[in-house]
């Protein structure tokens, strides 16, 4: 079974609207990960057209990006029921699908938003160690390289644009991260 068919057997993608496989251009450096998509994104089949979205919009605007530079996808494919948290079989069901993502765009840059995607990459892609991994709360706005299958990629964790609709104070904490993500996309050679 592929990459894609996987995810395709979960529960979550059987009952969901729309697959939301991610949007902007696959051909860009730096790629963006979020959690899943949310009743929004399941309807129209487009990651981040939501509440978070709107955060996320902002928060690029600020740093001069635009869907041209970027990619942006999530953990899962689906969207879970009641916007539950992902399970670890839905992340290891729907990871396959994101690593083949990242093996063809080959991004230099992974701006992870929130602890599920956070701790993803932070494990190297290994869902059996996600737990052992520091949360958003210690490593957001900390860069680090990481290997990722092999790839050498520029890690940035952020805070989850959705985390601001319920936690006002994050928005300066948010606004010094991207000031860290500029930093580092504005470097000529991101290696
Ligand atoms: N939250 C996410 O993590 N992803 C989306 O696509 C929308 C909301």
């Amino acid at each position: 079974m592929d990459e894609i068919e996987l995810a395709k057997q979960t529960e979550i993608c059987k009952n969901c609207k729309n697959i939301v496989i991610g949007k902007g251009n696959e051909r860009a450096q730096i790629l963006f990960v979020g959690e899943a998509p949310g009743r929004n994104e399941d309807e129209q089949g487009i990651p981040f057209v939501g509440a978070a979205g709107k955060n996320l919009d902002t928060l690029l605007a600020e740093v001069g990006l635009s869907l041209h530079d970027i990619y942006i996808t999530n953990i899962l494919k689906c969207r879970p029921p009641e916007n539950r948290g992902p399970t670890p079989a839905e992340i290891k069901a729907h990871t396959p699908w994101l690593k083949k993502q990242i093996r063809e765009m080959k991004p230099k840059v992974v701006c992870s938003l929130g602890n599920y995607a956070t701790k993803f990459f932070l494990a190297g892609g290994n869902v059996d160690s996600m737990d052992d991994q520091q949360g958003i709360t210690q490593v957001h706005g900390k860069v680090r390289v990481i290997d990722f299958e092999g790839l050498k990629i520029k890690l940035i964790p952020l805070f989850h644009p959705a985390a601001i609709i319920y936690n006002r104070s994050i928005i300066p904490v948010w606004e010094k991260d991207m000031e860290i993500v500029k930093h580092e996309i504005s470097q000529k050679t991101l290696f």
